[in-house]
């Protein structure tokens, strides 16, 4: 284990599929089993784009509940809401004073508005909120409230972890050094899942498969991932697959050169190889699935871990902010 912080935040605003388990979730709970972490669901982040206090609510403690069961170490973990440290809504706010308004005008999520709304003849920050507007700002208070030297992310967060490091920078410039300047790190796109329908998976295609979808349900999403139209006998080609390259995720090595032997001898219809998909991925996540169950209706026992992460969380954040406030106001 080396010491340097590593702090990530997660969106609760979906029901977590296999897309961002594989590509998001389950490297941190690796790197959870050797790192100082600070993880948190970025409740405040979502109340720009969800209105909808069970919504959040609700993909909170999936989220939570997911983690726990698929073996987040919790030990080196501080596992909390953000909503629950107050001393992030003050950060934050210390923040906007030495944060150029001209680098929000240059956040692309800001900017994919404007452009959308020139496209179409609105006002430029038509359907723009402060919340939409400022969300790097919050960003940069989570990361640096925590001291956070490594900030793993997914490739759409890359600028707001580089506006952190400016915020950062604005502050040690105008008050002397304070924070630490927060390094990325950047999934990478080759490990892309795909969805149902062969395109990335992602809620916004309504293409997902909730990584705990019950064996019912995950039975019938599987049955409906597309394929091209080749007949049972003719060789496929595993790569393009999506069956195939779902499977890779859950199986083990011997099991992957089995599978794409009969895909390229041929002989084998899509129909069997998503039931080889099915048995495989409901076998691998039957434990962990009974668990995230569990948890899900012992809302109370997520509340209690939460609430144990808040209270460390709150430890690191009330000196920050002690410090931070001394050096703007005395
Ligand atoms: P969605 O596309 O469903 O809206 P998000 O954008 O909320 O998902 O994704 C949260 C994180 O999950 C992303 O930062 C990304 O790292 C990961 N992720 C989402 N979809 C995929 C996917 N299909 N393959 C790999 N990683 C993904
Ligand atoms: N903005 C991130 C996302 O949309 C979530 C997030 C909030 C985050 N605060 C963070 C990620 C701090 C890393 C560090 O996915």
């Amino acid at each position: 284990m080396d010491d340097k912080i590593v702090l990530t935040g997660i969106k609760p605003t979906g029901t977590p599929h296999m897309g961002n388990y594989i590509g998001a979730l389950k490297p941190l709970i690796e790197m959870s089993q050797n790192h100082k972490t600070f993880m948190f669901i970025a409740d405040l982040h979502a109340l720009n784009s969800v209105h909808d206090a069970k919504e959040i609510k609700q993909h909170t403690y999936e989220i939570a509940a997911l983690m726990i069961a698929m073996g987040l170490n919790l030990e080196n973990t501080v596992l909390f809401r953000q909503s629950d440290i107050d001393e992030i809504y003050k950060l934050s706010n210390f923040l906007m004073n030495v944060t150029p308004k001209g680098l929000m005008n240059r956040a692309h999520s800001y900017k994919a508005y404007v452009e959308k709304n020139t496209e179409i003849g609105a006002d430029v920050d038509a359907g723009v909120n402060m919340g939409l507007y400022t969300y790097p700002v919050l960003m940069a208070a989570d990361i640096l409230l925590y001291n956070s030297d490594i900030v793993p992310v997914g490739k759409d967060q890359k600028q707001h972890v580089e506006f952190a490091r400016d915020i950062a920078g604005y502050f040690n410039n105008t008050y002397g050094e304070t924070f630490k300047l927060p390094e990325p790190i950047i999934g990478s796109d080759a490990g892309l899942i795909p969805g149902l329908d062969g395109r990335k998976m992602s809620k916004s295609y309504d293409n997902t498969i909730p990584l705990f979808a019950p064996s019912g349900e995950l039975k019938k999403k599987i049955m409906r991932i597309i394929t091209d139209s080749k007949t049972p006998d003719e060789p496929k080609n595993p790569d393009e697959s999506t069956i195939f390259q779902l499977y890779k995720f859950f199986a083990d090595e011997n099991e992957i050169a089995e599978l794409r032997e009969k895909f390229i001898a041929g002989g084998m219809g899509y129909g069997t190889a998503k039931t080889i998909l099915f048995e495989k991925v409901d076998s691998v996540l039957a434990t962990p699935r009974a668990e995230y169950e569990r948890l899900m209706a012992n809302p109370s026992e997520i509340d209690a871990i939460l609430a144990n992460g808040a209270e460390r969380a709150r430890a690191v954040a009330s000196k920050t902010i002690a410090k931070v406030k001394k050096k703007m106001l005395g």
